[in-house]
């Protein structure tokens, strides 16, 4: 399959990156600084311009996205609104544009995370996000088959322990490259309007 995959080189992303070419499939790879494509997937009109470019895509994957971590009393307006356009609207966006440019039974594959159900104190704006991630996903895969959607939920990744461990005290961390499984999973498998949960 041809797949666009947003955030390639990232933690989460080099784990899709190398099991999704373990199985064979192209990758067309999307980041602000690194990748085939460099621009910012929170730009709607980005986009626009990338979805123009690239042809005949059989699924979408997205392993980006960042969130503002701050005490619920410092978060500001701001942050919140930041979280929401780079972690949510992104990929809500890559959808609502993507489903006119994908094949008509081609998959998305976003990202959400452990802290929708599992909250730590500074991650009010990244649960906020996530849960909208989640939400949207049972959402739209009501109206989009026979094009599919699913999520896919990590905890803490092993190899973010030293970044972010602090933050999640007493979380077990599970390996990237189980959670690139599940991205296998959703790309390759029928499931549609599924958040697969890695290690929580
Ligand atoms: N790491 C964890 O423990 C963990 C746990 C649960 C959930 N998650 C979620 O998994 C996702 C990936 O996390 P990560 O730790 O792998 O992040 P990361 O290492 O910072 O990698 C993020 C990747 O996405 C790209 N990216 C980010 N924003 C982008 C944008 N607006 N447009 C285009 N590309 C963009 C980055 O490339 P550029 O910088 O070049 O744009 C980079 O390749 C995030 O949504 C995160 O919330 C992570």
């Amino acid at each position: 399959m041809k797949i666009l995959l947003v955030g390639a080189s990232g933690t989460l992303g080099s784990a899709v990156a190398e099991a999704l070419d373990a199985r064979g499939h192209e990758l067309v790879t999307v980041g602000r600084t690194g990748g085939d494509i460099r621009l910012d997937v929170a730009d709607p009109e980005a986009v626009g311009r990338l979805y123009e470019r690239v042809t005949g895509l059989d699924a979408v994957a997205v392993a980006g996205g960042d969130a503002v971590f701050k005490p619920l009393s410092e978060l500001t307006a701001d942050d919140f609104a930041a979280t929401l356009r780079t972690k949510a609207l992104s990929q809500l966006e890559l959808v609502r544009q993507g489903a006119r440019h994908l094949a008509p039974n081609g998959s998305f594959t976003l990202v959400s995370g452990v802290l929708t159900e599992e909250p730590v104190v500074a991650g009010a704006a990244a649960s906020a996000a996530n849960g909208a991630v989640e939400a949207f996903v049972r959402a739209a895969a009501i109206e989009l088959a026979p094009q599919r959607v699913n999520a896919v939920s990590p905890t803490l990744l092993t190899e973010s322990v030293e970044a972010y461990g602090a933050v999640f005290p007493g979380v077990e961390p599970v390996p990237a490259a189980s959670v690139a499984a599940a991205y296998v999973r959703s790309v390759e498998g029928r499931h549609t309007g599924r958040v697969y949960r890695v290690g929580h």
